[in-house]
């Protein structure tokens, strides 16, 4: 969703920000555009690419060392030149880069409109900005006086950066519900919606919390909150490196994060999975394995791919360690009037951390004593600020819209959280821990396997590009890894795909089984085996098209369908991490073989940071 970046130093402004606006495109966007200083504000935006904003500014001398810039996706009126930002507020004297929803941008308009304020585009944005405006000519105060003033009266989530014409050499940004770092370099600073633009020039960071101001004067940073009180800022220093957003070689972010898979499954589980002492040390788990163990109920809230890792955890952990859990869509669990109770545990599971339908469900959670245990990638993330404790997943910055590495890494954590809490309530026997620990040990080599090998699914991927339908089945923990490979499907080929429980076909879905429908199971060995079989058999019956995805060696399924794809045998709680892996490559072979970008498939964004 909408990216910001911002700089104030004593370089041009100008190829700082455009360059983090291009590090942010990931995020998804349909607009771009930056506002720079000279004698007076000037604003630059265009409907588009990045890429399209540039090409408008070649040869533009633009020397301002002031500038802020942004990367839209449309919310409030069309993608268009018009609605990008910058907005530049009636008087011409501030300009505001705004991400997030102005939930009652409605009434402050129409008193705007009262009073005579004309508005150049249809967004919520220019409403605020010219609110403050308002404020700053009627109160004769100071811009930071006036932000504050207006933010109390604004309902909704926002992070906005302001410049000011009549104070050139100040930036003043502030932040409720949606993410801002603050870059601190010599003499200079870099704003932005994440580190990616930052980490080139800088690694120590301040993470602005809500409710913050911050006012950048020259060289200073002072951060306050909405009541004027000065508050130190936590200088963080961020563990990342620049060629985890660059591009090393791969055609694409997707193929290039489904490749580090083995790496980060690896670093996912170091240091956590002692061998030696058949233990897993899991410092936010053993913290808290007292509530966690005595959970009545474990809730998982989370979106996408999220919630599949969730539904995954569901099987483990009542299978493991018979607690019982729900998992939720958390864009409906937080409009539900949902039960809490004392001893509820809820898990939010997010790899950007920023999401802000499981933001808001798991503050509704809290505000009702739930414990929240935050399951994350990004590490200082929104959610983890507001966790009482958690895991990070560990897979490094994922850039391509389709999450497949954070995934992987989702079930490693939620698969060694379920096997500790096991061990301390004794649900799991000391050799069925030690397997499970030795199966996990054997993933990254497992994923190594089918990745050095994929001429198989790219061939499959060639046969199916051009279907309009795909099925996808599994059974058990499998039916979860079937809605993922359809929600991947989806996204990166935008071919229609339905996930389903392979047996549930029979009750509505097998009507669209005709000789045109690539129907995909997730039929490695498992205790459903024999069963998943029969389905299968009850779509050959009908002409479907089959495609499976099987355990080396098994030849039970030979005289189906000749499209297999094989994978390592594994035991069937562990198979989830890899049976999907096979699934994103096809997602990834039909979407280039459809000459699409998969890397920012359309209409999506990698945070999406507005419900
Ligand atoms: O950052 P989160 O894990 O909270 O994001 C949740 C979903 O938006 C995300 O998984 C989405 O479904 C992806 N595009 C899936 O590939």
């Amino acid at each position: 969703m909408c990216g910001i970046v911002a700089y104030i130093g004593h370089r041009e402004a100008y190829p700082i920000v455009l360059k983090g606006l291009k590090r942010l495109e990931y995020r998804g966007y349909d607009s771009a555009g930056v506002a720079l200083i000279s004698d007076k504000i000037d604003v630059f935006k265009k409907q588009g690419k990045v890429a399209r904003l540039e090409e408008s500014l070649l040869g533009t001398h633009l020397p301002s060392t002031i500038g802020i810039g942004h990367t839209r996706w449309a919310t409030h009126g069309e993608p268009s030149d018009r609605n990008a930002h910058p907005h530049l507020s009636a008087s011409g004297r501030i300009s505001m880069i705004h991400n997030g929803i102005i939930e009652n941008y409605a009434s402050l308009k129409q008193e705007l409109l009262n009073k005579g304020y004309q508005f150049n585009s249809d967004t919520d944005t220019e409403v605020l900005l010219n609110f403050i405006d308002d404020i700053l000519s009627n109160n004769k105060c100071s811009l930071e006086e006036a932000v504050r003033i207006a933010l109390k009266r604004v309902v909704g989530a926002y992070v906005i950066v302001m410049l000011d014409a009549e104070n050139p050499d100040t930036l003043i940004a502030a932040r409720k519900g949606s993410p801002l770092v603050i870059g601190i370099g010599e003499n200079e600073h870099f704003l932005a919606s994440d580190a990616s633009p930052i980490i080139e020039y800088t690694k120590e960071v301040v993470y602005i919390n809500d409710y913050e101001l911050a006012i950048i004067k020259g060289n200073e940073l002072v951060l306050k909150n909405l009541g004027n009180e000065t508050i130190t800022p936590f200088v963080h220093q961020l563990d990342m490196e620049l060629a985890a957003i660059e591009k090393g070689g791969y055609e694409h972010f997707m193929l290039k994060e489904i490749h580090e898979q083995p790496t980060t499954i690896f670093d996912c589980l170091r240091g956590r999975l002692d061998m030696v002492n058949g233990e897993i040390i899991m410092a936010g788990v053993q913290e808290h394995i007292e509530a966690l163990k005595n959970a009545k109920r474990i809730i998982v809230v989370a979106c996408g791919t999220s919630w599949h890792a969730g539904l995954v955890a569901e099987y483990i952990i009542e299978e493991l360690c018979r607690i019982p859990v729900e998992v939720e869509y958390a864009s409906e669990f937080r409009y539900r009037n949902p039960i809490i109770e004392k001893g509820d545990v809820l898990f939010a599971i997010s790899q950007s951390g920023e999401t802000a339908d499981t933001l808001v469900a798991i503050e509704k959670a809290k505000q009702q004593g739930a414990i929240i245990f935050g399951i994350l990638n990004v590490v200082g993330s929104s959610i983890a600020r507001i966790s009482h404790a958690g895991a990070y997943t560990h897979a490094g910055p994922e850039i391509g819209v389709a999450s497949t590495k954070a995934f992987t890494a989702q079930l490693v954590v939620l698969t060694m959280i379920a096997l500790k809490i096991a061990k301390a309530k004794k649900t799991i026997s000391d050799d069925r821990f030690l397997h499970l620990m030795q199966e996990l040990n054997a993933v990254p080599d497992k994923v190594e396997s089918i990745l050095s090998n994929t001429e198989n699914i790219q061939a499959i991927a060639q046969k199916h590009a051009l279907a309009s339908s795909f099925l996808y089945l599994g059974r058990g923990y499998n039916f979860p890894v079937a809605l993922e490979g359809a929600l991947k499907l989806k996204e990166i080929s935008y071919i229609h795909a339905e996930g389903y429980p392979a047996a549930e076909m029979k009750h509505g879905p097998i009507a669209l089984v005709d000789e045109n429908l690539p129907v995909l199971f997730v039929a490695t060995k498992d205790a459903y085996h024999e069963k998943v079989i029969s389905n299968m058999q009850e779509i050959n019956a009908r002409k479907g098209k089959l495609i499976a995805v099987v355990t080396e060696g098994d030849q039970s399924i030979d005289s189906l369908t000749g499209d297999l794809i094989f994978v390592p045998e594994a035991d069937e709680l562990i198979a989830p991490i890899i049976n999907v892996v096979p699934l994103q490559l096809l997602s990834y072979y039909i979407g280039t073989a459809r000459g699409l970008d998969v890397d920012r498939p359309r209409n999506l964004a990698k945070s999406v940071t507005v419900e």
